[in-house]
């Protein structure tokens, strides 16, 4: 056995604690691989439901494959009238990542076929994945007063999506701008909350309790959150010619500003890249280019000021506000999205498991004399 290395790697910092087929990001080309596959590629010719094929299979599907896979997501989506249930029963104004992270560990009480941990859980991947557009939209529809989600077999995961928070049709570009979105969020390596789902399933615990741990860490605004926080700057900063002032007051004050800087990527986000195109296309679509325009000279100022990129989050949340989307929804869609890299990496962890268990340099005291409680002042 090898004695811990002393030198602590605050917040794990550049340690390579597992081997992955499943992402690759190259930090300082800018570049995002999902199984060997550009992320520029699948943006532009693939779609979500391939793409999770592709993370949990590691290979790009057949015509059939991808097909039963549809077939499959769509068959899956429908919750149990219990569970609707019980979401209609939880308080209307919780935080949607409440909801979601409660709902998904609960799923598994009306599930227990799908908890036993090992290869199987593709059914519960393949499951959750299916499913989490529906607690989402479930949850939406009741705070909003809108009468109960049909499964709509027609409808792709993106569409559903759409269809279940705008409660319309989506029109196609309004699903194929969401799809790309989904299709760059599905993975990102070794991620805050696809870590904890790696660490949940290296004690042998089941998925459901591995993507409800993933949840809850994408819940925090370092991570999941960072795009609403981009859109309470937006609100703030109004309109570009208010940039600069907003955006220096708040470097002086030593606050972070959201959607910029990324532990990995010491260039531009790839991602980003890929949806500022989104957000103006989208923009000129629904003739609203205010948050591009705003973000654009955004951008400027963080970069003249302090040499940071844009990452994903600092356009998606305008993707999704010129969707129509509620903002606290912003990170449930992430989630319906990221679900499948989670549960890729949970059927990675059940083929080649080892218990993650890193060590801490203890800074404490060792030798305190035991008081007695009534002793102690
Ligand atoms: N705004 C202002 N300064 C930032 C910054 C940001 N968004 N991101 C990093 N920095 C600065 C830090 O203050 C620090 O400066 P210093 O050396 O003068 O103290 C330096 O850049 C390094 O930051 P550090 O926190 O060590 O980098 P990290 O790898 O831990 O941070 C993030 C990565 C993502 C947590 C960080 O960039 C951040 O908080 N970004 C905003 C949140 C966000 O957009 N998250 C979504 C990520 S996809």
């Amino acid at each position: 056995m090898t004695s811990p290395t002393e030198e602590v790697q605050r917040g794990l910092q550049d340690v390579v604690a597992l081997e992955s087929r499943i992402c690759f990001i190259d930090g300082k080309q800018g570049r995002l691989i999902y199984n060997g596959y550009d992320i520029r590629d699948l943006a532009s010719k693939s779609n979500f439901e391939e793409v999770a094929y592709l993370l949990w299979y590691g290979r790009l599907p057949t015509t059939d494959q991808l097909a039963t896979l549809r077939h499959h997501l769509i068959e899956l989506r429908e919750l149990p009238a219990a569970m609707a249930e019980r979401i209609d029963s939880m308080p209307a104004g919780s935080n949607p990542m409440d909801i979601l992270r409660t709902a998904v560990s609960e799923l598994a009480l009306f599930e227990p076929e799908e908890t036993r941990p090992g290869p199987s859980s593709i059914g519960g991947a393949q499951r959750l994945t299916a499913v989490l557009p529906s607690i989402v939209g479930q949850f939406h529809r009741r705070r909003a007063g809108l009468p109960r989600l049909g499964t709509r077999p027609d409808l792709s995961h993106a569409g559903y999506l759409l269809y279940a928070l705008l409660d319309r049709e989506p029109t196609e570009l309004e699903s194929r701008v969401l799809d790309v979105a989904l299709v760059l969020h599905a993975d990102h390596e070794l991620n805050a909350s696809t870590f904890s789902a790696r660490v949940t399933a290296s004690t042998l615990s089941d998925l459901y309790s591995a993507v409800t741990s993933a949840v809850g860490t994408l819940k925090g605004p370092l991570h999941g959150g960072a795009n609403e926080r981009v859109m309470e700057l937006l609100e703030e900063i109004g309109t570009p010619d208010r940039a600069e002032e907003v955006v220096k007051a708040k470097l002086s004050r030593h606050e972070r500003i959201m959607g910029f800087g990324h532990r990995v990527y010491k260039v531009e986000d790839p991602r980003a890249t890929i949806l500022r195109e989104w957000s103006r296309r989208i923009g000129e679509a629904k003739g609203d280019l205010h948050y591009y325009e705003l973000l654009r000279k955004v951008e400027e100022v963080v970069h003249h000021e302090k040499g940071l990129y844009p990452n994903v989050d600092l356009y998606s949340g305008s993707v999704y506000g010129l969707l129509g989307i509620p903002t606290d929804l912003f990170t449930p869609v992430f989630a319906t999205s990221r679900v499948a890299g989670w549960t890729a990496h949970v059927l990675e962890e059940y083929q080649d498991l080892r218990l993650i268990r890193p060590s801490a340099k203890y800074i404490g005291p060792t030798d305190l004399p035991y008081v007695p409680i009534k002793a102690r002042v």
